[in-house]
């Protein structure tokens, strides 16, 4: 099959922002994933504190959830010994390559972003000028390692679409300066691969548990409105409890959860914890109370998640191997990334 990606190595990259908590949307529509892909690919971590910063961090703060995204990554099973795990501020290709991308993206794409205008809210004006620019860094991220396949949750499918147009506006522009440098891949002779979003299984927009229409999000006011990857076995389970339902049983088809977001969302995130098909778990408990589901989905979140909590805090008191890792990542991302850099600014007409 020939696809945007044929020709190229194929890659895995990702990352999360190390601001706020890890919580379960983080785990099931991300990190979970990532530690799957490690069997079939070669894989490209990232911790993303430049990404952080496009809204105000505490230094202090940022330097520890840095550390806890690293830890969460390890602790969930990601082998930093097979694959590359760094944070993006230790390899400077990532601005740099961000920057020219800066110059291919279109203001227009970029007024689009819907992350972009949720987070800057009414006051625009106000909001950093590196919020608005976001998702140029962000295919800064993977095509600096010509990825070709990239884990995220639904939330980032318009970044991704947006970093496809930005490869492809660079192989398009500079096709003739790729072609003199004999530096194109596949039949299209393009510098860039078109990576490919993987957003696949039942728990790729993972809702809040206190408010059916609302992403389950680091940012929530609500603590109770997620399930965090640092939280004790009975906060998951008093989160579980007293998370909002409605007043009838489940019913024996997903076709009757349409109009019960919050029942969905449970379904959905059982499916994503045990990995049977959403259908599946309501035959299982089809005709139950949620008197009966929430015991058995409290049960099911603390038996999976207690043991990435425990080995994450112990990891978060070893600093210094944590830091290790990343030092390490860093160094093996960066023989990926310049050369890639080199030919970039080859191809841009750069003197060297
Ligand atoms: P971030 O840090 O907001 O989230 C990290 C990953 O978790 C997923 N996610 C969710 N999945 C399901 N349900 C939820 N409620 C939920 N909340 C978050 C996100 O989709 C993401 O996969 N821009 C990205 C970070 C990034 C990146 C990259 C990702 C920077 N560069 C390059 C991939 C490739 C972000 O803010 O994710």
């Amino acid at each position: 099959m020939t696809t945007a990606a044929s020709g190229f190595e194929p890659r895995v990259f990702s990352g999360i922002q190390p601001s706020g908590n890890v919580h379960l949307g983080n785990y099931l529509g991300a990190i979970k994933r990532f530690v799957a892909m490690q069997e079939s690919h070669n894989c490209v971590y990232c911790v993303v504190d430049l990404h952080a910063v496009t809204v105000w961090q505490d230094p202090i703060v940022l330097r520890q959830k840095t550390r806890e995204v690293t830890a969460a990554f390890l602790a969930a099973g990601i082998d930093p010994s097979k694959h590359i795990v760094f944070n993006q501020s230790q390899v400077k290709e990532h601005a740099e390559l961000a920057w020219l991308f800066n110059c291919v993206a279109r203001m227009g794409w970029l007024s689009r972003m819907t992350q972009f205008k949720d987070k800057a809210g009414k006051n625009r004006e106000n909001a950093s000028v590196g919020l608005f620019a976001y998702p140029s860094l962000m295919a800064a991220d993977i095509l600096a390692y010509r990825a070709t396949h990239v884990p995220v949750g639904e939330d980032q499918k318009q970044h991704l679409e947006l970093t496809r147009d930005i490869a492809q506006k660079f192989n398009m522009d500079f096709a003739g300066e790729i072609d003199r440098l004999g530096l194109g891949l596949g039949p299209d002779k393009a510098y860039f691969p078109l990576p490919e979003p993987l957003i696949t299984g039942a728990a790729t927009r993972v809702m809040s548990l206190r408010d059916g229409s609302k992403k389950m999000s680091s940012s929530d006011a609500s603590d109770l409105s997620r399930l965090n990857l640092t939280d004790d076995v009975d906060e998951l389970a008093k989160k579980v409890r007293k998370a909002k339902t409605d007043a009838n049983p489940l019913p024996e088809s997903l076709d009757d959860l349409v109009d019960r977001p919050e029942a969905r969302n449970l379904i959905n995130i059982y499916s994503g914890l045990s990995d049977q098909a959403p259908q599946d778990v309501l035959t299982e408990f089809a005709g139950a109370d949620f008197s009966k589901f929430k015991p058995a989905l409290a049960d099911l979140a603390v038996a999976t998640l207690s043991p990435i909590t425990l080995e994450m805090r112990r990891l978060m008191d070893d600093t210094d191997h944590v830091d290790a890792v990343l030092r390490h990542g860093a160094e093996q991302a960066r023989v990926l990334a310049q050369p890639v850099l080199r030919d970039v600014k080859a191809i841009f007409g750069f003197v060297s």
